[in-house]
């Protein structure tokens, strides 16, 4: 499909015409120096504060000091998806542009939560609250190309705090959702 899309990108405040997705997602990698995230997709750090939450002040969980909050830019493409995984900070996103994300949340209670992030005209949701501890995994929207998004978590991020899922486990404490976890593990 050939269609045109607006950017304001940059420093500079230029604005580049896209003409497919191919180079869009391209591009986006090479503007964002977005790299390959274990989770699947693409990433950035943009932020980290530069202050730090003392261990003794942290939850249970929490092992060591973190930083204050952390930011990243995401993308996802048609075809991938990003893993079932968990962290222990809440984590905020945000959309930006491209095709709504389907983010699949199995809460701590049982509870299955489906939020659709994006800019469809009768149903916009551009920030959405996945909570510190619950699995979840995302997908570009049915008939999408990518989604590019932004996610924010604090007490920062630290790859100590994420937990890629084991499907066969997390089928067995959520056997209601086996075909979706089935499809969205590593
Ligand atoms: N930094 C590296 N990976 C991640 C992630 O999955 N989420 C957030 N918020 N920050 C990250």
């Amino acid at each position: 499909m050939v269609y045109s899309r607006l950017f304001g990108l940059g420093n500079a405040g230029v604005i580049l015409i896209y003409l497919n997705m191919q180079i869009t997602v391209q591009h986006l990698v090479n503007h964002f120096q977005l790299m390959p995230h274990p989770e699947g997709g693409y990433y950035k750090e943009t932020y980290r504060s530069s202050g730090f939450i003392h261990e003794n002040a942290l939850p249970d969980p929490f092992v060591g000091k973190r930083h204050f909050s952390t930011a990243i830019y995401f993308l996802l493409e048609r075809g991938n998806f990003s893993a079932f995984h968990r962290i222990r900070s809440d984590e905020l996103w945000h959309f930006y542009t491209g095709d709504p994300l389907i983010i699949h949340v199995l809460n701590p209670d049982g509870s299955y939560t489906k939020i659709q992030l994006g800019n469809r005209d009768n149903d916009p949701c551009f920030q959405a609250m996945v909570p510190a501890g619950a699995w979840f995994a995302s997908e570009t929207a049915p008939g999408g190309q990518f989604s590019f998004v932004g996610c924010t978590v604090s007490p920062g991020f630290d790859f100590a705090d994420f937990e890629l899922a084991e499907s066969a486990s997390l089928m067995a404490d959520f056997p209601d959702h086996a075909e979706l976890i089935g499809r969205l593990c590593r």
